[in-house]
């Protein structure tokens, strides 16, 4: 099934939905667990005070993480209601809220966060210039975005491949835009770009290039499972980037 529209609405696809939160806590078969977010908590640090904004926030599951790790408050964003809904279910109880709204229409004003967290949501954005300078802009001095993509070298091609992948398949590499993906059972578009066009973008937005990661697997995290442990080493997933506010 195609949908049409921003990446939200996908999400509300009731199999999409069902089957992208299935395989996103399914443990070490989910290296969005195992590899993604190991990495994303390590380079938030310590959020104690904080006030947060997470953009595509999905069922924010890590709302409740920071939420119990102290910061101030939580506001997730996503395009898709049933994202919504389950985010704002995980929280209840906390002085965390979960909004439906596109990352391209985000803008707040001066001085609202003083730290943006985005987990792969951001490949799903046509024109990211216009985003990172928003979140520029209502971040307070100092403050800092810390987000995740699919890596550039997944996004670049899609061979079709349904189930567990056993090669990949990097071509077009040098060439922005949208690419038909097959995900969880339908067809979505990502926006490809390279790792250059996310580190200018960032830069050019006004932030400093705090940090550049890949996400590697690391074997303490995957309980023994050596053949999932050796898949996971064979091609990058995630690009993780972090900017610091500078002003
Ligand atoms: C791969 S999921 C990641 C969800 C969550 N950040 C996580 O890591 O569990 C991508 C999320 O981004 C949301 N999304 C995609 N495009 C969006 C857009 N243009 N505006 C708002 N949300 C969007 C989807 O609805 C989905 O919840």
């Amino acid at each position: 099934m195609t949908v049409s529209g921003r990446g939200g609405s996908f999400y509300d696809v009731p199999h999409v939905f069902e089957r992208y939160l299935d395989h996103r806590h399914s443990g070490v078969s989910s290296p969005n667990q195992v590899m993604e977010e190991p990495a994303l908590l390590e380079e938030l640090g310590t959020v104690g005070g904080l006030r947060v904004l997470d953009l595509g926030c999905g069922d924010a599951a890590i709302g409740q993480t920071l939420l119990n790790a102290g910061c101030h408050s939580y506001l997730g964003l996503d395009g898709s209601a049933a994202m919504v809904e389950a985010g704002n279910a995980a929280l209840r109880g906390t002085p965390g809220r979960v909004e439906l709204a596109d990352i391209e229409d985000f803008s707040a004003p001066p001085s609202s966060f003083d730290l943006i967290v985005s987990r792969l949501a951001f490949h799903y954005v046509d024109d990211l210039q216009p985003v990172l300078d928003a979140c520029h802009a209502c971040l307070s001095p100092g403050g800092r975005i810390v987000f995740t993509v699919a890596h550039p070298v997944l996004s670049s091609h899609d061979s079709g491949t349904q189930g567990k992948r056993t090669s990949w398949v990097v071509d077009d590499y040098f060439v922005k835009g949208p690419r038909e993906r097959s995900w969880m059972g339908g067809t979505v578009t990502w926006f490809h770009r390279t790792v250059e066009d996310y580190v200018v973008a960032l830069m050019k937005a006004g932030f400093s290039l705090s940090s550049l990661r890949e996400c590697a697997p690391s074997e303490d995290l995957f309980n023994g499972d050596v053949a999932e442990l050796e898949r996971r080493r064979r091609v990058p997933l995630f690009l993780l980037l972090a900017g610091t506010r500078i002003g």
